[in-house]
């Protein structure tokens, strides 16, 4: 095998000028979305009746319950067929990781790379929220983060791009995790003289730039993946020819009606969008439940998970 990993798009002052619109955009008390400036206040609001929750859980004795549960990780496999695959890359296989939020249950790594261990897998690809809350220090989770990096090493390496819980300083932290991060760029994966893509970019939940389409319209020809937070820019890969959009955000909705019907999703995309395969203009995605927790650190009817999607060529 003849593997080789280039990234288009990386240039010094591109992610300075990033860095510095991201910042700016952290500072505020808004989200940043397609259709404009929106105010996140509504978060605080969610916070209180979330704390009344905890509280009637802790009451009924079902709060530990639902912190088991959250740490129940579950294997996903997944095998989707392409026609347009390249022949080097049938049977390819991306482990996809989102929603860590690694500081919000202590210890939660240890879950997740015991789900990992004994499967094959080509690549790591981690979709956004490695961190518990939107703001503040992420100091608590380099050492978490660090241990799930260390102990995966797979031939193409491991792939990440922010969420809306990230901020622009963990970019720093790239090479010390060993952890490549996509801003708004794309990694090329050769073997055998064959090429697939992947584009990562800006999380489009609290951060849209025209950047991240910008990245989606770059011209690639060939087979390629789109690994972005929210299934937001769906439209924008499908238009670019993507055959793959890989997606989190959900938690599937974390608490979950016994049906695993989400009660609250925070999206806007709709129900088809919650969690699992879904289809946008003959362009496949899927969106993962994610790993981690976050608000309150427990799941019912809806388990965590870490996802095999392995490639083959049809
Ligand atoms: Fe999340």
């Amino acid at each position: 095998m003849n593997a080789r990993k280039i990234i288009i798009g990386r240039q010094r002052e591109r992610r300075i000028i990033w860095a510095a619109m991201r910042a700016s955009l952290e500072s505020g008390k808004h989200k940043y979305k397609r259709s404009g400036k929106k105010s996140r206040s509504q978060w605080s609001t969610f916070e209180k009746l979330l704390r009344v929750f905890r509280w009637f859980l802790k009451l009924g004795g079902l709060y530990q319950k639902g912190i088991q549960n959250a740490q129940e990780v579950k294997v996903e496999r997944i095998t989707l067929s392409f026609d347009d695959l390249p022949e080097a890359f049938d049977g390819f296989t991306i482990l996809h990781l989102t929603d860590l939020h690694i500081d919000s249950l202590p210890g939660h790594e240890e879950n997740i790379l015991n789900a990992i261990e004994g499967n094959h897998y080509d690549t790591v690809f981690l979709n956004g929220d490695y961190r518990r809350d939107t703001s503040g220090s992420f100091r608590p989770i380099i050492k978490p983060m660090q241990r799930i990096s260390d102990a995966l090493n797979p031939p193409f390496g491991k792939w990440a791009v922010l969420g809306n819980h990230d901020t622009y300083l963990m970019a720093e932290y790239e090479e010390e995790v060993g952890i490549s991060l996509l801003v708004n760029e794309s990694a090329v994966f050769e073997k055998d003289g064959e090429k697939i893509f992947l584009t990562g970019t800006d999380d489009p939940f609290y951060y849209f730039s025209e950047q991240a389409i910008l990245a989606l319209e770059r011209p690639l020809e060939g087979f390629k993946i789109a690994m972005i937070h929210t299934s937001e820019l769906r439209d924008f890969a499908a238009k670019n020819g993507y055959q793959l959009y890989l997606s989190g955000h959900t938690h599937g909705g974390q608490i979950c009606l016994p049906n695993q019907k989400a009660i609250i999703t925070h999206q806007f995309e709709g129900n088809e969008y919650t969690a699992g395969m879904w289809n946008y203009h003959g362009m496949t995605g899927y969106t993962s439940r994610g790993c981690g927790v976050s608000g309150i650190p427990i799941r019912f009817n809806c388990p965590p998970e870490i996802t095999f999607i392995t490639l083959k060529k049809s």
